[in-house]
């Protein structure tokens, strides 16, 4: 039995797992998301699931000879193919690639749409997937935001079926959402989140003046002024002007 010590990355999901769940964790590797969220009580059971056995016996280690082991199930497999139906109230992906998460949610849509909620956390192209999940009218309910190890990483909390944040009052993640940067009003480019978390909005304040950087520092380095990709890097600092703007007219209404 191992006391986890969470990475920040990891915890900006456990935190709003509602307490009484049941989750399923794909790609769980190490399995110490899982662990962490029994340790805390939060969580009834949870299966474990990999496509590679190697991550899913890394798992199995977490738990051994811990008081979890009867409350957890371990599953090979890709995706949410290891997966019932409904099996569980909530799916977390987390510290894969955008487009390989999106693949997962495609495989089945029916099983996808069988939860009750995701915790996704793209490690790239996160464009990718919000694109997706709101064509396949999904309601990202709020963007999450941390920053550790001199990186950004973002979470989504996603819900099916745009209506049931109105069925499901209790989650707790959803109860300050008036407070919450509603970025997709004011920008259609999913780089830049759809809804910002107000526990997230001074770390996501600092992300935006990160990327501002970067794409300041791409068009620089563009010789022809008139190519496509000057254009898009400006069309890019654009879109983080206006929503930097916006921005420090919220904090200034919050506060
Ligand atoms: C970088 S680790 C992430 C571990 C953990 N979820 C985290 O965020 O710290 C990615 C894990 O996903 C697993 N994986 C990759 N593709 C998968 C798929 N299609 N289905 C299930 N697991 C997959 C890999 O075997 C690996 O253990």
């Amino acid at each position: 039995m191992r006391k986890q010590k969470l990475s920040q990355r990891l915890n900006q999901m456990a935190k709003w797992i509602e307490p009484d769940s049941s989750i399923a964790d794909i790609g769980t590797d190490h399995g110490y998301l899982p662990y962490y969220l029994f340790e805390q009580g939060r969580i009834k059971n949870a299966i474990l699931c990999d496509i590679n056995s190697g991550p899913l016996e890394n798992a199995k280690n977490t738990f051994h000879g811990s008081p979890y082991g009867n409350s957890s199930e371990f599953r090979l497999g890709s995706g949410i193919e290891p997966l019932k139906n409904g099996e569980v109230d909530y799916v977390i992906i987390a510290g894969m690639g955008g487009s390989l998460i999106k693949a997962i949610l495609a495989n089945n849509i029916e099983k996808t749409k069988s939860f009750k909620g995701f915790f996704l956390q793209p490690q790239t192209e996160q464009d990718v997937l919000r694109v997706w999940l709101l064509e396949n009218h999904f309601q990202i309910v709020n963007d999450l935001y941390v920053f550790e190890d001199q990186k950004y990483y973002e979470a989504l909390f996603v819900m099916p079926n745009a209506l049931d944040l109105k069925l499901n009052p209790v989650l707790t993640i959803s109860k300050s959402s008036q407070d919450s940067f509603y970025v997709y009003a004011i920008s259609k480019d999913l780089e830049y989140g759809y809804k910002v978390h107000p526990e997230s909005i001074v770390v996501y304040r600092a992300y935006l003046a990160y990327k501002r950087q970067k794409y300041e520092m791409i068009q620089s380095k563009i010789k022809n002024v008139d190519s496509l990709k000057y254009a898009q890097c400006q069309s890019k600092l654009q879109q983080i002007k206006l929503l930097s703007l916006h921005l420090e007219m919220h904090l200034k209404k919050r506060d």
